[in-house]
C-alpha cells in the first residue's frame, strides 16, 4: 500500500521594493494625516515598486530566494502558481513569465485570482497537487504591484496598500505535517464592494474608462471591514477543526495584513492573545496576495516559528473571498546557508535560462521570417 503523502513547506522567500512611502508622505499627497492612518489602520509605511519593477520581477526574486532556502533547482519544479490581483498582463499568466525566468522547464504554470485570499487558495491547490500524488515540488507565489491600480487622489484607498512578493515551496514528504487542512469560501454577491471595474470584458479599456478612472481600485471600506471582522475568525476555526485541532493548539496566527483592527477583532473572536499573532502591517501596509507569504518569511526570520508548531494562515479579500489553512511546521531553524559555489552556480543557471529564453524567441522570429520569405519566393516563381 502506498504510504500517505504530505505537503511540507521546505522553502520560503520574499522580496520588497526598497522605496518607502510613509504616512507623512501621504499626508502631503491627499487630505489625510499620518496619525489618522496609523490609528485607523495600524499602517506606518509601505513599499512602492520602482517603475522597472513588476509583479513578475518581484515574484522571480521571491521564488529564487525560496528555491535557495530549499536547495531545490528550478528544473525540479512541477508547478508554479502565481496569485495576484495585479498580474503583469491579462495574459500571458505571470506564472509563465516566472517559469521562463527561472528556467523551470518541466513546470506547469498558471495564475490564480481570488482577491487577497489568493495565496491561501494557492496553498490549498498546491498542497492537494502534492497529496494526490500528482506532483513533488510546487511553488506558490503571492505578488502584488498594488501601486499601479491605485488612484493616488483617493484617500479611502491609497493609504492602505503596498507592493511586494513572497513565495513558499511545497514538497512531497512521508513525514506527517505540512499543510494539514484548508478551507476556501466565496460570496460573489459582495463583488462590487472591492473591484477594479475597467479593463476586462465588461468595460474594455478605452479613453472613456480611463477618463472615469475605472482602472483604479474601488472599495466600500466600511462594508469590507464588517465582512472581514466577521469572516476571519470563522474561517480560522473551520480550518483548525478540519485539522483535528483546537484553537489552544495554535502557536502562531498569521493573518492577512489589511488593518490592525481587523486582526485584533479576529484574535479576540478566537480568544488568542496578541503575542500569538504575527503582525508586520505597520511596515508594508496591505500587500494583498503577498501579505501572508511576506509575513510567513518574517516570522521565520524573527524566530517565531519552531519545529512542531501549528500555524494558522487566514485571509479575506475581493470576490468576496476568504481562506484559511493550518500548517504543522517541521523544518529545524535556522537553516545552514548553501555554500558560495552553489549560490554562484544557481546565479549562472538563471543567466543561462535568460539566454535560452532569448535564443528561443529569436529562433521563433527567424523561423517565422524564413517561412514568409520562402512563401514570397514561391509565390513570385508561380506568378
Ligand atoms: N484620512 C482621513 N480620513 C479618511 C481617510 C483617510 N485616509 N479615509 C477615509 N476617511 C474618512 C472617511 O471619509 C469618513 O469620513 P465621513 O464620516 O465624513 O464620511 C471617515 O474617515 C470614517 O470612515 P470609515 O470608513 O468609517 O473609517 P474606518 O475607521 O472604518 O476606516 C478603512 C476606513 C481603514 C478603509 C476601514 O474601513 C478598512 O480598513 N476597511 C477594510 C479595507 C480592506 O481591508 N480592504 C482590502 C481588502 S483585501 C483585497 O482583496 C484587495
Amino acid at each position: 500500500m502506498a504510504s500517505k503523502r504530505y505537503a511540507q513547506i521546505v522553502g520560503w522567500g520574499k522580496y520588497v521594493p526598497s522605496q518607502v512611502l510613509t504616512n507623512d508622505d501621504l499626508a502631503e499627497m491627499v487630505d489625510t494625516s499620518a496619525d489618522w492612518i496609523r490609528t485607523r489602520t495600524g499602517i506606518v509605511e509601505r513599499r512602492i515598486a520602482e517603475p522597472r519593477e513588476t509583479t513578475s520581477s518581484m515574484s522571480i526574486k521571491a521564488a529564487q530566494a525560496a528555491l535557495q532556502v530549499a536547495d531545490v533547482g528550478p528544473e525540479r519544479l512541477d508547478l508554479i502558481i502565481v496569485t495576484s490581483v495585479t498580474p503583469d498582463y491579462l495574459f500571458p499568466a505571470t506564472a509563465c513569465l516566472v517559469q521562463d525566468a527561472l528556467g523551470a522547464r518541466r513546470a506547469g504554470a498558471f495564475d490564480l485570482l481570488a482577491g487577497c485570499s489568493g495565496f491561501v487558495y494557492g496553498l490549498g491547490v498546491g498542497s492537494q497537487m502534492i497529496i494526490s500524488g500528482a506532483y513533488e515540488n510546487v511553488l506558490v507565489i503571492g505578488s502584488e504591484t498594488m501601486s499601479r491600480i491605485m488612484d493616488w487622489t483617493d484617500r479611502n484607498t491609497c493609504v492602505l496598500f503596498g507592493d511586494g512578493a513572497g513565495a513558499l515551496l511545497l514538497q512531497a514528504s512521508d513525514a506527517p505535517g505540512g499543510v494539514l487542512s484548508f478551507t476556501l469560501g466565496a460570496d460573489g454577491s459582495g463583488g462590487d464592494l472591492l473591484i477594479v471595474p475597467g479593463g476586462g470584458s465588461r468595460h474594455p479599456a478605452s479613453a472613456e474608462t480611463i477618463a472615469q478612472g475605472l482602472h483604479y481600485i474601488r472599495m466600500n471600506g466600511r462594508e469590507v471591514f464588517r465582512f472581514a471582522t466577521r469572516i476571519m475568525g470563522h474561517a480560522a476555526k473551520e480550518a483548525v477543526r478540519a485539522a483535528g485541532l483546537q484553537i489552544e493548539d495554535i502557536d502562531l496566527f498569521i493573518p492577512h495584513q489589511a488593518n490592525m483592527r481587523i486582526i485584533q477583532s479576529a484574535a479576540k473572536h478566537l480568544r488568542l492573545p496578541m503575542d500569538k499573532v504575527f503582525v508586520n502591517l505597520d511596515r508594508y501596509g496591505n500587500t494583498s496576495c503577498a501579505s501572508i507569504p511576506i509575513a510567513f518569511c518574517e516570522a521565520i526570520e524573527e524566530e517565531r516559528i519552531k519545529p512542531d508548531d501549528h500555524l494558522v494562515l487566514v485571509s479575506f479579500g475581493a470576490g468576496l473571498t476568504w481562506a484559511a489553512a493550518v500548517v504543522e511546521w517541521h523544518v529545524p531553524l535556522p537553516l545552514p546557508r548553501p555554500p558560495w559555489w552553489k549560490r554562484l552556480l544557481r546565479r549562472v543557471g538563471y543567466r543561462w535560462a535568460r539566454l535560452v529564453s532569448r535564443l528561443r524567441r529569436t529562433n521563433r522570429q527567424f523561423n517565422s521570417w524564413w517561412g514568409q520569405a520562402v512563401g514570397r519566393i514561391r509565390g513570385n516563381n508561380n506568378g
